[in-house]
């Protein structure tokens, strides 16, 4: 039997990943700080060992380190969203919540759990198409998505000689808890089973990119080629709130 570690599997895309991976025989190592949602998890599926711990905080991650088996995927996935509304004022109090979130976490993880994917094992990032193009009050997420994004483009040819493959993920809009509070249009969002359908299939053909859905990702894609000065006009037209 495999073993994959995902994190940030008590609800949303992880949550189905988790479902998804158990479904198909595999043991998952399930991470969240929702211990109730995880035993929910862990009551429908046999083969799902509940990881609680709050990744922010690095001692828990050392702590979680010990009970950790060889893992064959670590797909950290675990993220949170928190948009800039007053760019006057801008709170870095919320900017360091979300890169503690979205990118220490993984380094913690990374510094301590690393060592347990084995050799021909694979280490996947969720990251976001927001890291595309400089999206409306993204400041704090779309910079932790496009750090992370390079962080994990940088691990993919540093960990080839580890025989460690890195697949980059950048999920579209899905339905999940963290969407469910965007109060804005949200072309092609998905449901969080279709999410997980992709990125298992993308994971397991190795990919080291995996984007979906793949028109919403292309157009993204493409806009992100456009010269800056026609993006930004169109965002600053079409995209922003009206303060006046
Ligand atoms: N939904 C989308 O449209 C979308 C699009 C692009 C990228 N993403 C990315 O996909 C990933 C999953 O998002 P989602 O939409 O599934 O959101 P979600 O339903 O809110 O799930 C977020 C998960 O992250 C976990 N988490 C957050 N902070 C944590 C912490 N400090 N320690 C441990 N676990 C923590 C949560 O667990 P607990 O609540 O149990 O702590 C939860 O399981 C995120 O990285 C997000 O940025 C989502």
């Amino acid at each position: 039997m495999k073993t994959i570690l995902i994190t940030g599997a008590s609800s949303g895309i992880g949550k189905s990943l988790a479902q998804h991976y158990s479904e198909h025989g595999w043991h998952v190592i399930a991470g969240g700080r929702n211990e109730q949602a995880l035993n929910e998890l862990v009551s429908q599926y046999a083969n799902v060992t509940p990881l609680v711990a709050d990744l922010c905080d690095e001692q828990a991650v050392i702590n979680a380190a010990a009970h950790l088996p060889e893992l064959d995927v670590m797909l950290l996935n675990a993220g949170s969203c928190e948009y800039v509304d007053d760019p006057i004022h801008f709170d870095a109090a919320l900017f360091q919540r979300v890169i503690n979130t979205n990118l220490m976490t993984v380094a913690y993880c990374l510094n301590h759990w690393l060592c347990k994917v084995k050799q021909g094992g694979q280490l996947a990032f969720t990251s976001s198409s927001a890291s595309f193009l400089p999206l409306p009050r993204a400041q704090a997420y779309g910079a932790s998505k496009a750090a992370l994004s390079y962080m994990a483009k940088t691990l993919s040819i540093d960990l080839a000689p580890h025989h460690i493959d890195v697949s980059l993920i950048n999920p579209g809009f899905v339905e999940t808890p963290l969407t469910d509070k965007n109060d804005f249009p949200m072309p092609g969002r998905i449901s969080s089973e279709d999410a997980a359908k992709a990125i298992y299939h993308g994971l397991s053909k190795r990919r080291h990119t995996i984007n979906f859905p793949s028109f919403f990702t292309l157009v993204l894609s493409m806009l992100a080629r456009l010269p800056f000065s026609w993006w930004r006009a169109f965002a600053v037209r079409n995209l922003i709130r009206k303060t006046s």
